[in-house]
Formats: C-alpha cells, structure tokens, sequence
C-alpha cells in the first residue's frame, strides 16, 4: 500500500511553518530598507494594498493547487492537466534551486555575524572593511558548509519532526527577540528621529512608480511566492484548515515581523547618529556593515547586535528550508526516493551551488564587485523568475482547475469567498498586476544595462528632512499597529482556541469510547 502522504501535525506547527517561510532576509533587511527609502509610510501604503490586494490571492492559489494535488509542483501540474504540466512544474523545482544557492550565502554571513557580535570582532575597526574581508576569508566555506548542513539536516527529518518543529521553536524565538531589539531601539534618548524617518508618510515617494514596483516585488518575495515553497507547503495542509483565514493570519503575522524590524534597526541608528548612512545605505551594507557600527555604538551592542543576528538566521533558515524542500518533494514523490537521501543529494548539489557566490568574495576590488553575481543572481530570480512563475499558480488556479480551484479554497472555510467576484479577481486582476511586475522588471534590468534607452525614470528616493513627530506619523504608527499586530494577534489566538477546542472534543471522544 502507498505510503499516506506527509501533513503538518497541528493548526498551530502549520501557521508557524508558513509563517517560517515567509519570514527571512526579505523582512529584516529589504523591508525596512525599502521603506526608508520610498518615504517611510508612502511605501507601506502601496505594500499594504498589493499584499492584501494581490499578493495574499496569489498565496492562496498555490495552498489550492498543493493541496489538492497533494504533490510536488512537477506532479501538481500534470495531476491538473496544465498544458505541457511537468515541464512548466519543473521550474517549481529548479528555480528554487538557484535562488537557495545565493540565499544559503547571506544566510552563511548572517551565521557568522552572530558570532562577530558576541565576541565583538568588528567593534573598533571599519566595518565595510571587515565585511569585506570576511567575504574573502576560510570562514566563509566554513559557516556556508554548516547553513547547508543545518537545513538538508531539519528537512532530513521530515515535515513534522524537521520542518515544523524547527519553526515552532524558531519562529516565536524570532518574534521574542525581536521584540527585546525593538523596544531597545526605540528607549534609545533621540530615538524619535528613526522613528519619524520610518512612519512619516513622505507623500513624493507615493507618487513615484518605482515604489509601486519596489512595493509588487516585496509583496510577492515576502510571500515566498513563485518559490514552489508555498505550493509545497499548501500539498501538506489537512482539509480541515480553511485556506482564506490561515492566509490571513500567515500575511499578518508576515508582516509585522518586518515593521518590528523597522522599529528595530531606525530608531537606534538615528539616535546613535547613523541617520544620514542608513537613509541612503543599500540593504546588503544596510545589515552587514552599517547595523554593526550601529551596535557597536549601543550599550550592550554585544548582546542586541548578537541577538538581531541569531533572529535573522532563525528567519533565514526557516525560508531557506522551504526553497529546498520542493526539490525534495520532488525525489520523494517522483523518483522514490526515501527523505533522507533526498535531503543528502540535494544539500550536496547546493552546497556545490554555493561556490560561484563564495569565490566571487575573493575578487580583488570592493564590496561592490565581490558581491557582483550575487547581486545579478538576485536581480534575475527576484525580479523575473519569481513573477513568472508565481503566476502560473494563479493561471492554474484561475483557468485550469474551475469549479475545483474554487472549491478548494473555500473547503472548510469559516468565512467562504463568493466564486464569481473572487474568480474575477483572480482570473483577471491578480495576473495583471504580476504580469506588470514582470514587464517592470524587465525593463529596468534592460535600461540598467544599457540594452534599452532609459523610459522608466530612476528614483532618487523619497528623501528625509526631520520636521519632528506629527499627528499624521501618530496616526500611522497606530493603524500600523492597530491592523498588523492586533490583526494578528487575533487570528493567530483564534487558531490556537479552535485548535484546543479541537483536542478537548478529540480527548472527550476517547474518553467515552475507553
Ligand atoms: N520570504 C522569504 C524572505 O523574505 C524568502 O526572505
């Protein structure tokens, strides 16, 4: 008899892995980045209208093709008969492939950063000097070899005892010390100018399309849309967990990870005096050598910058199993292969992966040609790949599954979406925004070249004058709060009480029946 397939053990380990996989590098350091940059809350307002217009849509359509499918992608768009279905399935699993073999390298610095703030090795010397030439030391192979291991290891394991467990540790532990960074920040005397810099809506950067391009890119990265990571996890989600109100309570719970982080990282640069270098810092030497001077001029550095950085490998780790798992997925499903020696193979093949990004680092020049094919890497996966195949998720949920999509989506939902104006949406308006994102990107990575003269104006940014705190970055801060958090919190508590509910009722059963 086939073996019955993998799911998660209970609503909650569910929620967290999700949670796991959206949470990582993109929240901690490309968020806050782009919301400094855009105008601080002019950026969130296109973020917080693409990610619950668009973005959230998307996510649901590959929890509906995984989950009815209840296969790895190749075998998920054959199963729904998608026109040449397990070749177009196949980028589901290779391009996860390429994007884990630069990611496992941030997530290798950001291993050992942990380490360089807790002993304070870059306190007192030049930190983009330090930066650069730890790219070009042994300690490199080193923490990359041990961030493959870490994750070939916790998939190694299997969906309950390795992915779930992991996150169900790793991702409150993220949101607790997350919290102790944050409310160290904003304590700092003159804290209020970070503050003012992050939520003081900045009205020229809404009016700038390139926010709205930088806000659709977000949205969807954020979600590990388009990684086959969703599509994966959705194939190990039991039919009993409504699909609409767990997206919900996995984009909210996304989300305020990444507005902590802002309230982490720009009041303590501001007050510290780092204002001026953090507006205008890119992220890579946002996190990697502005932050560490930042904690070097903090009380108790050591500690806050070594915990910022063990919560930012717990969230990498947990987003860089995910990008893995859809190959392992694959052998399993496909090939026959036992977890364990998928694990093996592919953390294997991705450690070798790694190399190109690694060797770049030993380059003669600065920061900016070490990082060069990681930089093109990350321009090509995140801008073309991931669109593109995000949206053969919802062409597949829209055109191709019917009346089955649908009610996949709605299956045990407490809360059920109307079929005509949510297949509307997701047939027509979901794709558009996507294919945009796509052509956006597209001819900015071509102008950027040179290939194409320059049509799309390039930004400067929103710029940032402190006026002091106002009554419109009051109100913000609390709709901010107000919306993520408590829409959060709520969701997540509901979770938790139906799940208790649930095991009393089970234990009640089994108590009449004994
Ligand atoms: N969603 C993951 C991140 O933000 C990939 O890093």
């Amino acid at each position: 008899m086939a073996k019955a397939r993998e799911t998660w053990e209970s609503h909650w380990g569910m929620i967290a892995a999700m949670i796991g996989t959206a949470i990582g590098l993109g929240n901690i350091w490309r968020f806050p980045y782009l919301c400094g940059k855009y105008g601080g809350a002019s950026f969130l307002i296109p973020y917080i209208i693409l990610l619950l217009g668009v973005a959230i849509f998307a996510m649901m359509c590959e929890w509906v093709l995984g989950r009815h499918t209840k296969r790895d992608p190749l075998g998920a768009f054959e199963k729904i008969k998608f026109p040449f279905g397990r070749d177009i399935g196949a980028w589901g699993v290779i391009g996860p492939f390429f994007l884990y073999s630069y990611y496992i390298v941030i997530t290798s610095w950001v291993i050992f950063f942990v380490f360089a703030s807790l002993e304070g090795l870059y306190f007192g010397k030049d930190t983009e000097a330090y930066f650069a030439l730890f790219l070009g030391s042994k300690w490199i192979f080193l923490v990359h070899f041990l961030a493959v291991c870490l994750t070939s290891g916790i998939l190694a394991l299997g969906v309950r005892k390795g992915i779930e467990r992991a996150c169900k540790i790793m991702i409150p532990a993220l949101f607790v010390l997350l919290i102790i960074v944050a409310i160290r920040s904003v304590t700092l005397p003159g804290a209020w100018e970070g503050i003012e810099f992050y939520m003081r809506p900045r009205w020229a950067g809404l009016l700038d399309p390139e926010t709205w391009i930088a806000a659709l890119g977000q949205v969807f990265f954020t979600l590990s849309l388009g990684m086959g990571a969703m599509l994966i996890y959705g194939s190990y989600m039991k039919d009993e967990w409504g699909i609409p109100q767990n997206a919900l309570a996995v984009t909210l719970g996304n989300t305020s990870a990444s507005i902590l982080a802002g309230f982490a990282i720009f009041p303590a640069a501001f007050a510290l005096g780092f204002g001026n270098v953090i507006g205008k810092a890119e992220s890579i030497g946002l996190t990697f050598f502005v932050l560490p001077k930042v904690f070097e001029a903090m009380p108790g550095g050591h500690l806050f910058g070594g915990m910022f950085f063990i919560l930012l490998a717990f969230g990498a780790i947990s987003s860089a199993i995910s990008i893995q798992e859809p190959a392992i997925a694959w052998l399993k499903d496909e090939v026959g292969w036992p977890r364990k020696k998928s694990a093996l193979i592919t953390g294997a093949i991705l450690w070798v992966m790694g190399f190109p990004f690694i060797l770049n680092g030993f380059v003669k020049g600065g920061i900016g040609a070490k990082l060069a094919l990681l930089s093109k890497m990350d321009t090509i996966i995140g801008q073309l790949a991931i669109p593109v195949f995000g949206i053969l998720a919802i062409i597949a949920v829209g055109y191709f599954m019917g009346n089955r999509g649908f009610d996949e989506m709605n299956k045990n939902a407490r809360v059920k979406l109307s079929h005509t104006p949510i297949r509307f949406w997701i047939r027509a308006v979901v794709p558009i925004f996507v294919g945009l994102l796509f052509i956006l990107s597209l001819i900015k990575i071509l102008q950027s070249n040179g290939v194409m003269p320059v049509i799309l104006p390039v930004s400067q940014g929103a710029g940032f004058t402190s006026i002091g705190i106002t009554p419109i970055t009051i109100v913000m801060m609390a709709l901010i709060a107000i919306l993520f958090w408590g829409g959060f919190i709520y969701f997540t508590a509901r979770v938790l009480i139906v799940e208790r509910d649930k095991q009393r009722r089970v234990a009640r059963g089994l108590h009449h029946s004994d």
